[in-house]
């Protein structure tokens, strides 16, 4: 097989007028891109008529799948009805107000507003001018400074890129701006230390979070923002009892949580909120992603009701609440979100979550045993794989190598699209994957792991 065979008309127009995110542009023109042309349930269609089961709903969103029907019809009705208009300045309209009433309804804790966002990141940008708001309202203006973890993805605007804790999303880019802490990972399979049990280790993360607060000085922290599963740092999955126990830390020094669910709401975990599945009791929360199942772009921030009157009170001082996106509340976005709402309620969505679980832990357990494979981790009908070069130390390939990259190149043409973090494989389906499709996205899996372990001993990748 050629390595980088011609490129096509479309994949050369592609190149000469798309700058790529997340991309490594300055490989581009030698390996082209792969362009996709249509997409039904869990498969896309590349324009090259290749088809891949779409291991990751696209990025970790479309958990409908694609082509749903009933979503089609839904945007076509509201483009019909009222194609955009917007909720500033005390307008409204039908959609908005329906899925901010859904929104409470289905909300893991006590919610009173929701706020809407175009992203993710949005959403998390909004959370911490929210907590800065507030915070000013109720006389603490020093009470500013966000924690964050190691490794969290929260998204890429100025504020949100310095929440994320991933070394790409900063080096280059003069980030992370100031007011921002970094508090340590829990991923014990990677910072567990020798010997160190999983209780051991969540104690450790507990006081060192304590001792990030009393460093920094409690009066000077507003927030912790935390993924109950973090996603693009590698699909970390804490610890039992790690959230409880931050929590308290947390509560003992008057700092509010906030969960970002862009990723782990509806229904990811085999819960409606990955909160839930953690036992986590964030004060307020950011949603994204499944919230349309990606059918058109929108965010979320959800507060409760002594959040909201801070708000209130601010507002009366300044005048207005200047807050606010053009696409926030967008008609288009907030009735294909209550659409997919009432279909995952409709067609059990959850409940089809929950029943292929057994069947996703199966094989990612199999996964693990992989002579590449260091970790298997999954939660709900979310996992990833970790690659080693060795086992029994944990070892990691030289990320020069690119062995992540290039096994999710070798699982791709097997008709597969996963995605590497890193040496992390990821893997996120359709929560509407059948058990059958499931099955076949493993074989697919596993056969280009296979590939990718020749690849490594064919190299001799595995020398320390
Ligand atoms: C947990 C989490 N938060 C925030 C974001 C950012 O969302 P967006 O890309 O919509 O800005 C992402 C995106 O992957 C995410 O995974």
């Amino acid at each position: 097989m050629l390595d980088n065979p011609p490129l096509t008309n479309l994949q050369t127009r592609d190149i000469e007028s798309l700058l790529h995110p997340y991309t490594p542009i300055h490989q581009l023109k030698s390996t082209g891109t792969v362009v996709m042309g249509r997409g039904k349930g869990v498969y896309v269609y590349d324009t090259q008529g290749r088809g891949y089961i779409e291991g990751m709903s696209g990025l970790w969103c479309a958990g409908l799948g694609f082509g749903d029907e009933e979503m089609i019809e839904a945007a076509i009705e509201q483009m019909r009805t009222l194609p955009y208009y917007h909720i500033f300045g005390a307008k409204s309209s039908e959609p908005a107000i329906e899925l901010a009433e859904k929104l409470k309804e289905i909300a893991p804790v006590p919610i009173s507003k929701v706020f809407f966002t175009s992203s993710g990141s949005e959403a998390n940008d909004t959370q911490v001018k929210l907590a800065w708001y507030m915070n000013n309202a109720m006389g603490r203006p020093n009470k500013k400074k966000i924690i964050s973890r190691i490794k969290a993805y929260h998204g890429v605007t100025v504020m949100a890129a310095s929440l994320t804790g991933l070394p790409s999303n900063h080096n280059g880019w003069d980030l992370p701006v100031d007011r921002v802490l970094h508090t340590d990972c829990p991923h014990h399979y990677r910072f567990g230390i020798e010997g160190e049990s999983e209780a051991e280790f969540t104690a450790r993360m507990a006081k060192s979070l304590r001792d990030l607060i009393e460093r920094e000085g409690p009066d000077t922290i507003a927030a912790m923002i935390a993924e109950p599963v973090m996603g693009a740092g590698g699909v970390v999955i804490p610890p039992k009892g790690y959230y409880e126990a931050i929590q308290a830390v947390l509560a003992e020094h008057d700092i509010m949580l906030i969960a970002d669910e862009v990723i782990t709401g509806f229904g990811r975990t085999g819960n409606w909120w990955g909160s839930q599945t953690l036992n986590m009791r964030p004060k307020t929360i950011s949603a994204a992603k499944q919230l349309t199942s990606a059918y058109a772009p929108l965010g979320a921030v959800m507060v409760p009701e002594d959040v909201y009157q801070a708000y209130v009170d601010h507002s009366a001082t300044l005048g207005t609440f200047a807050h606010g996106f053009t696409y926030g509340g967008h008609p288009l976005s907030c009735a294909l979100g209550v659409k997919a709402i009432e279909i995952y309620q409709r067609r059990d969505i959850i409940g089809h979550v929950r029943r292929l679980m057994p069947v996703f832990e199966r094989r990612m357990k199999k996964i693990g045993e992989h002579p590449l494979v260091g970790e298997a981790r999954y939660c709900g009908l979310v996992g990833a794989a970790e690659l080693v070069a060795d086992k029994a130390s944990k070892r990691s390939f030289d990320p020069r190598n690119g062995v992540g990259p290039k096994a999710s190149k070798l699982i791709e043409e097997n008709g597969a699209i996963l995605r590497a973090l890193g040496d992390t494989i990821a893997i996120c389906p359709p929560m509407i994957i059948s058990e059958a499709e499931l099955n076949e996205l493993f074989d697919r899996f596993e056969t280009g792991l296979d590939q990718a372990e020749a690849w490594v001993s064919t190299g001799a990748l595995r020398a320390a």
